[in-house]
């Protein structure tokens, strides 16, 4: 079995958990990680099951793995299950099954069997700590739990984590 892992990451975090799905899946097959920009459509024919990793952006998947949920060319019997990072619980009232639905229809729609996905928390990077603070209406005492809460995600919980995702898969 050919696992291909593939991921669009800004700032590391689904990064890091794209590394540790990558080393589990090497346990029991031939597992390739290359990042989305890597990629090409046709590329993701060669392989029996792919591991798609966005962080979340504005509540949706990240633009380039939505673009390239649509473009990708698959090849009969093939798999795929997702993994998220996202700042949630700052968000507490986002549907997490819900922004998998992209990569559901994606699979529906070209023969794929979808077989899950996979979310954690991921620290925010910097440059947007202003910008969410002020969306979420906090104050600098609020935002300073934020951040405390945030710091160090994902972490070796979230990566075991993802590691037993990836088990449980191939069991
Ligand atoms: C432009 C932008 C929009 C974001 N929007 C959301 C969001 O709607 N919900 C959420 O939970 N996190 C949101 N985040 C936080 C990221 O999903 C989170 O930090 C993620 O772990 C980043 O992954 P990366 O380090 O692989 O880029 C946003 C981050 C950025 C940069």
């Amino acid at each position: 079995m050919k696992v291909l892992v593939t991921y669009f990451s800004q700032s590391g975090n689904t990064e890091k958990i794209a590394k540790a799905i990558c080393e589990e899946a090497a346990k029991a097959s031939d597992a390739d990680l290359k990042k989305l920009e890597e990629l090409t459509p046709d590329m993701v024919a060669e392989y029996d099951c792919i591991f798609m990793g966005s962080p979340l952006h504005s509540g949706s998947l990240a633009a380039p793995v939505k673009e390239c949920l649509g473009v990708l060319k698959a090849t009969s019997g093939q798999q795929m299950a997702g993994f998220i990072t996202h700042m949630a619980p700052a968000y507490p009232d986002q549907d997490m099954d819900a922004f998998a639905e992209p990569m559901k229809a994606a699979c529906k729609e070209k023969g794929i069997e979808f077989k899950g996905c996979f979310d954690c928390q991921g620290f925010l990077g910097e440059a947007m700590h202003a910008l969410v603070q002020k969306k979420l209406n906090m104050d600098d005492d609020q935002w300073a739990e934020m951040i405390k809460q945030m710091t160090g995600r994902p972490n070796q919980e979230d990566v075991d984590k993802a590691k037993a995702f990836v088990k449980a898969l191939f069991a």
